[in-house]
């Protein structure tokens, strides 16, 4: 990267995950589910997370909320939100930072819903547990938020409790709660994979023009590249608990780097269908106990060298792209490990 680039990054990046690993112990090892995950948010942009189950886009984000705390995990690199480093941050203040800065919706909607409390008060109290404002406020915001995520009658309906509400609406509730604070940055767990297509389009877009209007920046994590391209700004492809490129949408779409993106290109159908099929890449995702030490694509790669089983690629910079495989090595913009 040009140094004047790094200068404007450094002013406009929010979130900066360096080298992150986060390991478990099985049996008396530990396993490394993620390793080389690297990538920034920037201010007021989408940037999505993709790859197949597996890959590790949860428990990334697990990780930068600070939930990834069970006995027998860890978590080294670095996480830098807005100067802070959170890992290693202690619970307590983590706390204050975690549904209020820095908020989630996480992958099934139902568990982020007490099923025997209004839906009204439920976005009522993620105001109030970080806010300091009266009951009579905290309603007349959720109001306004259930307004602003589209749920008809918000008047009636703050009085429903969640199995009231549809699929759709439900999950327009737990958007509502993560917004209960203003947080600058959104992390939404395939916010939108339980929902039929067409409340699926219609979710993405309104949660596209409420990170317009509220200036947050989202990290949207997504098995789907057409999801992909309905919402992200940049994209960062995980494999196998890493990172393997970052890039604009458009680059990505227009010249994929990796295989593995160039792979997951391809299993995009060609008629609009909800089923992509990532399976057409020959092959397994290792897991994590069978991780190799070097490419851990290699085995499923059609452009496979000797060196991919030997070393681990790091990161190589082309044109805007960062990649980690070996085919750009001549390219000769090494970024990072
Ligand atoms: N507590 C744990 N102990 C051991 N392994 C774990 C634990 N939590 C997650 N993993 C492993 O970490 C890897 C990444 O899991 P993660 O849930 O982040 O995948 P994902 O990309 O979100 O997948 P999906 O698309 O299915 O949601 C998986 O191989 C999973 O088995
Ligand atoms: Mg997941």
């Amino acid at each position: 990267m040009m140094p004047e680039n790094a200068v404007q990054s450094a002013k406009d990046t929010i979130l900066k995950v360096e080298d992150l690993r986060i390991e478990f112990r099985i049996g008396r090892k530990w396993y490394a589910a993620t390793r080389n995950v690297d990538f920034e948010l920037k201010a007021d942009e989408t940037l999505a997370l993709v790859g197949e189950s597996g890959c590790g886009k949860s428990i990334t984000c697990r990780a930068i909320l600070g939930l990834v705390d069970e006995p027998g995990s860890r978590t080294r690199g670095s996480i830098n939100f807005k100067g802070q480093e959170l890992v290693g941050l202690p619970d307590r203040k983590f706390q204050h930072i975690r549904g209020k800065d820095l908020a989630m919706i996480f992958q099934e909607p139902m568990t982020a819903l007490n099923p025997v409390m209004r839906v009204g008060e439920q976005i009522s109290e993620a105001i109030t547990s970080h806010m300091q404002v009266s009951g009579a406020e905290a309603r007349r915001r959720t109001l306004e938020l259930m307004e602003s995520v589209r749920i008809p009658a918000p008047e009636q309906r703050y009085r429903d409790y969640p199995h009231q509400f549809s699929g759709g609406m439900r999950q327009r509730v737990v958007i509502a709660m993560a917004l209960a604070c203003q947080p600058s940055v959104l992390l939404a767990d395939e916010p939108t994979t339980a929902l039929d297509v067409t409340i699926q389009a219609q979710v993405l877009s309104e949660l596209r023009e409420l990170r317009e209007r509220n200036q947050m920046s989202v990290i949207f994590i997504t098995h789907s590249m057409g999801v992909v391209a309905a919402v992200a700004d940049r994209v960062a492809v995980m494999y196998a608990g890493e990172v393997v490129e970052v890039a604009e949408v458009e680059t990505v779409f227009k010249e994929p780097r990796h295989p593995y993106t160039q792979a997951l290109l391809a299993s995009i159908p060609s008629v609009e269908s909800d089923k992509e099929d990532l399976q057409v890449i020959p092959g397994q995702v290792p897991s994590i106990v069978d991780f190799p030490e070097a490419c851990r694509f290699a085995e499923r790669c059609p452009h496979v060298m000797p060196r991919c089983r030997q070393e681990a690629p790091p990161r190589f910079q082309v044109g805007s792209t960062e990649v980690r495989c070996w085919l750009y090595e001549s390219e000769n913009g090494e970024t990072g490990q």
